[in-house]
């Protein structure tokens, strides 16, 4: 997309007024020359927030936003720079010139197409809409009561009700004039095998229309009601020139708000969910429909927030599904959380039983996706085997191969090496080996868990200072080391008198987390343990 020239921007801006827009998301009052109101970017109970139609500019006094009108719809829409240009272009009816003739051909074109297809899909919206709310609908609103969507809620989302029979949606755009082929081409129609008649997609279903972040209806779902048990449960509509599944998020723009001034935004897998949440006063929800969640969707979240909680339903699907989100939530910058939910349970069921407080809870004591993820992976066993400690750094590897901050990656590992006994370094060259090499690194891990093997004078050294400690600095300082064989023997040696040094003494314990090398790490350990090791004698020894 070309840059949008300077002139056509100071035109949008000439012909735009600042207060009718802020006033769309805002409820202002004049104040002398200047109009007022409680400002929508952080939460106050007096107003601060100003808005100067003179100056085209807006200024909160209380958390310091200020703008123009571009910079004001970015805040609250998060449009990029150029969207909200072209958006409030469109409004003023200023055509944005494009390169060259042919791009401005195309691009209008384009725009002619889209224009049509949107032109389809909120008729459609409509018709649906209105059916529910009239005599036929009745089914569907007893449905949806059942299942606590009220009114209100259910006008927020444009619900609908696609009746029985199998062209209402086809005669009603007709007469529209609307041909039935465009309807075909929209994903609302199906094509009689054949004919050239065609027949509505959506029958006997509520209907859950799909709207992207500028309000414009795309798609819909359409869910049977319950009990009737007529073919799958969702039908979704065909992915068109205009929609693709995996680039939206169910609900969002009725959530978007509501995430902003949470701060954080919670994806559940059902459209029900993101319905019955909203119900209950949690409008900050959204939900992928049935993909696994794109790296498109995290990119689109991430306009609005980087905190998301994760709350797929609790069965061994939906833990999978948490599981193949982290890529997408790493790629977009989002720092993701798990909310548990039992086997069986959603957050829609969750709230029904135990209400929206406990939900909020839930939410609240999220955990860590990394380290929920690795409570799924590991063995669970603290010290288990070797073997399968191993194993678990090959999973754990799947895991953190997608963590590309390596500040954060460097965190995960440190977690990992204590839960797996294996050295940072290693773990290390696992996540950033491909598969290929992974046998062999696996050779090595194991044996460099191999305990190192001393010759029998420096496992007698080891045990002797090991003993007493007090001796370490004579030996060192007489380097008596130079007589050992053992690198690892000497490294060891040499640590554990700065450590010594250190005045404050040092505990076992606390010395063994201080050999890297795992192998000999266990040679000390067993030497330990040889000399009939107690707490008390611990002390004596440094
Ligand atoms: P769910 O089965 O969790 O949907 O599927 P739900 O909305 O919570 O339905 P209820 O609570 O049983 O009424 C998650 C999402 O996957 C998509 C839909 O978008 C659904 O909301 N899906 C599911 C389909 O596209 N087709 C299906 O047959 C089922
Ligand atoms: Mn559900």
């Amino acid at each position: 997309m070309a840059l949008i020239p300077q002139p056509v921007i100071d035109d949008v801006l000439a012909r735009t007024d600042i207060v009718q827009v802020v006033q769309q998301y805002v409820s202002l009052k004049r104040a002398g020359t200047n109009h007022k109101g409680l400002c929508p970017f952080h939460s106050e109970k007096t107003p601060s927030f100003n808005v100067s139609a003179q100056k085209g500019i807006y200024k909160c006094f209380g958390c310091g936003a200020g703008g123009n009108v571009f910079g004001f719809l970015m805040g609250m829409e998060g449009w990029s720079f150029p969207e909200a240009v072209r958006q409030l272009a469109e409004r003023h009816g200023i055509e944005i010139a494009e390169e060259s003739d042919e791009e401005r051909e195309d691009a209008r074109k384009r725009r002619d197409a889209k224009k049509a297809y949107l032109q389809v899909m909120n008729l459609a919206q409509k018709f649906y809409e209105t059916t529910l709310w009239g005599n036929g609908g009745r089914a569907a609103r007893q449905y949806l009561d059942e299942r606590g969507v009220d009114e209100e809620t259910a006008k927020v989302f444009g619900l609908g009700y696609a009746p029985e029979g199998w062209q209402n949606l086809i005669d009603h755009l007709g007469t529209n004039d609307i041909p039935a082929g465009w309807v075909e081409r929209a994903g609302l129609a199906l094509q009689r095998r054949g004919t050239s008649g065609y027949y509505d997609r959506f029958r006997h279903r509520v209907i859950f229309p799909v709207v992207d972040i500028w309000g414009n209806t795309l798609a819909f779902g359409g869910r049977v009601l319950a009990g009737d048990d007529d073919g799958p449960k969702y039908m979704n509509s065909a992915e068109t020139k205009f929609y693709v599944k995996g680039q939206h998020l169910y609900g969002l723009h009725a959530a978007k708000q509501a995430i902003q001034q949470a701060e954080s935004a919670i994806v559940v897998e059902g459209n029900f969910d993101v319905v019955t949440l909203y119900a209950k006063g949690i409008c900050n929800v959204v939900a992928p429909m049935g993909t696994a969640f794109t790296d498109q969707q995290a990119s689109l979240l991430a306009r609005y927030t980087r905190r998301v909680a994760v709350a797929f339903d609790g069965d061994s699907a939906g833990n999978k599904a948490t599981l193949r989100c982290l890529p997408a939530f790493e790629q977009a910058d989002i720092e993701a959380r798990v909310v548990p939910l039992k086997e069986g349970e959603d957050p829609d069921s969750f709230v029904q039983s135990h209400g929206a407080e406990a939900f909020s809870a839930l939410v609240d004591g999220a955990e860590d996706l990394v380290l929920w993820a690795f409570d799924q992976t590991l063995p669970r066993a603290e010290n288990g085997d070797i073997h399968r400690n191993v194993e678990g750094a090959e999973a754990a590897a799947e895991i953190l191969v997608h963590l590309k901050n390596p500040a954060v990656r460097t965190r995960y590992v440190q977690e990992l090496s204590r839960r797996l006994a294996i050295e940072p370094r290693v773990l290390n060259e696992y996540i950033k080996r491909p598969r290929k090499l992974g046998e062999e690194i696996k050779r090595a891990v194991v044996a460099a868990h191999k305990p190192v093997k001393l010759e029998p004078a420096e496992l007698g050294i080891l045990t002797v200072l090991l003993d007493h400690p007090e001796w370490l600095g004579d030996f060192l300082t007489e380097e008596y080391d130079r007589l050992l064989n053992s690198e690892e023997l000497s490294d060891f040696l040499h640590d554990a008198a700065s450590h010594h040094a250190e005045a404050h003494g040092l505990e076992p314990a606390r010395l063994l987390e201080s050999v890297e090398n795992q192998g000999f790490r266990e040679t000390v350990q067993a030497a330990l343990f040889e000399r009939g090791y107690t707490p008390d004698r611990a002390r004596q020894w440094f």
